[in-house]
């Protein structure tokens, strides 16, 4: 079997949106039955975190959904890092200017939303909870279910030019 393709999910910090978005992606990975062909991970582009756990109300909105993040701990996307994935998924417009100006190839960052369908012209991020309530963590929730399938049917149509 071919080597996986390496999926890096990214936020600021690592401890709440891009944790949840790679437990929720891999969940959705694993119930179509696509998770052997893929390698999920999570990074943020501070370094504040690093090497500590999720933010404790991430782990639980992953908990009251059946995910278990609490073997994650923060690590830090710098551009000694960018040649190791073949796919970047940024959760905001900042996280995605972020990773070209570290060098990563514009081809290969995507946004979170950027697959749904909207009027809008300009994709819509997954907003930061950290700074507000409980509440700012179940609506990511929702957004990364809402967008998870979509972004795995793009993964699996674009999946040729990684072989
Ligand atoms: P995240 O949220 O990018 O979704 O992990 C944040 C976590 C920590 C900080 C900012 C955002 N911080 O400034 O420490």
């Amino acid at each position: 079997m071919s080597d996986p393709i390496r999926v890096l999910f990214v936020c600021l910090g690592n401890i709440c949106r891009s944790p949840l978005a790679e437990a929720v992606v891999r969940d959705v990975s694993k119930k179509r039955n696509l998770h052997e062909r893929y390698y999920f991970a999570s990074a943020g582009t501070g370094n504040w975190h690093v090497g500590g756990p999720a933010d404790p109300r991430s782990a639980a909105t992953a908990s009251q959904h059946g995910l278990d993040m609490s073997s994650h701990r923060a690590h830090q996307i710098t551009a000694h890092g960018i040649e190791d994935w073949h796919w970047f998924v940024a959760m905001d417009h900042a996280n995605r200017r972020d990773l070209l100006n570290m060098g990563a190839p514009a081809s290969r960052v995507l946004l979170m939303r950027q697959f749904e369908a909207t009027d809008d012209k300009q994709t819509a991020d997954v907003p930061d909870p950290y700074y507000g309530g409980p509440d700012g963590f179940e609506h990511a929730y929702a957004m990364l279910v809402d967008n998870a399938g979509l972004l795995l049917d793009f993964l699996e149509a674009n999946t040729s030019e990684q072989d």
